[in-house]
């Protein structure tokens, strides 16, 4: 009965009025105590207000083909997104991250066929493998959908045949050739003469079928308009060109259904068609939102503020993606970032040609947080990168071991053996640590703010950096000798000290659980994850007289032979 009410009054959120007269109608006689009930209602429908008040962030990842496992490439993808989510609730905002799988069509199913089983039964095996992934990476999402759940399939069918009513689909014939492992439909035109996927360089199938076709050509011009009105609208800039240029070229109307295509979603104006795949996975960034069902989710997180794609997949989300919201009548997406391509001896990961790294073997040799810190130190984000694991190691014993790790293991111990391991008292001077904290949260805002992870954690690394330096300049075992410089002792350790708690509360979105546990080493109780950091950012907030919590290495040097 309990749980009943539990349930009902989370729902209260959603809708205060209709629950309150559910509640009456229906327990009032059961002798539940109704004043435990109004105050409740009363509680959340104050956080509901304040939950209106704040900024609401909503990013989303591209959602993986699940004919096979996860490689790199997903996994930084899944980090990066991870990172904007936490650094945005860490900024208060009211965020919705998405994440999920793309499970229908000829490509998964061909790759059931070669394992003989069903696809339903490779997309269940592959799609735990994706979550497993997540929860090692430490993946906050807020949802995971799947494109064979009923709740997305159901939005999909409702969109087509809106689309199709009000005439943005129409029935046609499709000529031209398609990549199975790409899911593209390419023009001869698009073609060179070797007839191979322009994108995958593999074979092409010529097609000449009865389809259905989206007036992609009508939306030449408003594309093009809010190309030139939203210049963020695609990122990094030099994609966005990319994009431009190519609907400068003319934009063909393109066909959304396939014949032949038993997993997939049956068209719903006429079942010996199945919807394209491409139209059915676009389409999880606004089913997951409860589009055309609930219109709460959707009317408080649409539109998408980033949507973190790869380079490969841009002509779907900066043409047909945001040419079908206008159809619909929807906003479009803020932001669409394409980021570069992980590589292998130059050439890009694919599990089909054999060419991967297999993240779950790297978090579980070296944990997932050097892991994190790699994919977005090592390459401005956006660029393609070459993966090898002499560079991951040599990153992370540089920056992780040398430079962070020893400053909290050189720290912790000055206080244990100067201060009875309690934080020193506070003198006011913070001084040049002080000063260059202070400064990092605007610099990370710029930088987080177009998705530049790198430099990002290059303005950290410069107080990182610059604290190692503090401890040798001002030789605390020395000051330790003098009587009279018990002050000065003092000040020096706290700053270090509160300087690591800032350090901490800005690389919990990087490498949440390090900060964590530094954070834990300082003595402060609770999590990272409950700050705002507007608050916790103000100088000065360690207490004087906590005690601190000396732990094994943060980050232990890797030994070359171990690799
Ligand atoms: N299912 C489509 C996306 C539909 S979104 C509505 C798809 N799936 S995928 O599994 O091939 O790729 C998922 C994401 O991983 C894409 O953003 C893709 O660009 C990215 N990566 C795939 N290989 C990659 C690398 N080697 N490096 C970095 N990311 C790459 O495309």
């Amino acid at each position: 009965m309990c749980c009943v009410f539990e349930g009902l009054l989370r729902y209260t959120t959603y809708d205060i009025r209709h629950t309150r007269n559910v509640v009456k109608r229906h327990f009032l006689t059961l002798n539940y105590p109704f004043d435990r009930i109004e105050r409740k209602i009363k509680i959340d429908s104050k956080n509901k207000r304040k939950h209106l008040l704040k900024k609401k962030f909503y990013v989303t990842t591209a959602i993986s083909y699940v004919n096979d496992v996860p490689h790199l490439g997903h996994a930084c993808e899944a980090i990066a997104a991870d990172v904007l989510a936490r650094y945005n609730r860490l900024k208060g905002h009211n965020v919705f991250f998405l994440t999920g799988t793309d499970e229908h069509g000829n490509k998964i199913a061909q790759a059931a066929e070669k394992k003989g089983i069903t696809p339903a039964e490779l997309v269940d095996t592959m799609t735990d493998r994706f979550r497993t992934l997540s929860k090692n990476l430490n993946i906050s999402y807020d949802d995971f959908i799947r494109t064979t759940e009923l709740r997305h399939t159901k939005v999909v069918c409702e969109i087509f045949k809106r689309l199709y009513e009000q005439n943005d689909i129409y029935k046609g014939t499709y000529k031209g050739w398609y990549c199975t492992p790409c899911e593209s439909f390419w023009l001869e035109s698009q073609l060179r003469e070797e007839r191979l996927c322009p994108e995958c360089k593999r074979e092409v199938q010529r097609i000449e079928e009865e389809s259905y076709l989206f007036r992609l050509s009508k939306y030449e011009k408003p594309l093009l308009k809010h190309f030139e009105s939203h210049p963020s609208f695609v990122l990094p800039a030099t994609r966005r060109n990319e994009v431009v240029q190519f609907i400068k070229r003319g934009l063909k109307d393109t066909s959304v259904t396939r014949l032949r295509l038993d997993w997939g979603v049956a068209c719903p104006v006429e079942k010996k068609h199945s919807i394209y795949v491409w139209i059915d996975a676009l389409i999880n960034y606004i089913s997951a939102l409860g589009y055309t069902l609930n219109g709460e989710r959707f009317s408080t997180y649409w539109p998408a503020d980033v949507h973190l794609i790869g380079k490969d997949i841009l002509r779907f989300h900066g043409v047909i993606w945001p040419a079908i919201l206008m159809a619909l009548g929807i906003k479009l997406p803020r932001m669409v970032f394409a980021h570069g391509w992980w590589k292998l001896k130059g050439e890009k990961m694919s599990k089909s040609k054999g060419i991967v790294i297999d993240p779950e073997e790297i978090v579980s040799e070296y944990g997932a947080d050097c892991l994190r810190y790699f994919l977005l130190r090592e390459v401005p984000f956006g660029e393609d990168g070459n993966f090898s694991i002499s560079l991951f190691v040599k990153r992370v014993n540089s920056d992780l071991a040398n430079d962070l790790g020893n400053l909290l293991n050189r720290t912790i111990p000055l206080v244990i053996r100067y201060c009875q391991g309690k934080v020193p008292p506070f003198y006011k001077d913070g001084g040049e640590l002080k000063k260059k904290t202070e400064k990092v949260f605007s610099e990370l805002d710029s930088a987080m703010n177009v998705l530049a992870f790198s430099q990002a954690l290059s303005s950290i690394w410069k107080i990182v950096k610059l604290s190692n330096l503090y401890i040798d300049k001002n030789a605390p075992w020395q000051l330790a000798k003098e009587k009279n410089k018990q002050k000065e002792l003092h000040n020096i350790l706290y700053n270090l000290l509160e300087t690591l708690r800032i350090l901490a509360l800005i690389l919990f979105p990087f490498i949440p659980d390090s900060a964590q546990k530094i954070w834990t080493q300082l003595g402060i109780e609770g999590s990272i994850e409950d700050q705002i950091v507007d608050k916790a950012k103000i100088w000065g907030q360690l207490k004087p007289g906590t005690k601190v919590k000396e732990g094994p290495p943060l980050f232990p040097r890797i030994q070359k032979k171990s690799v």
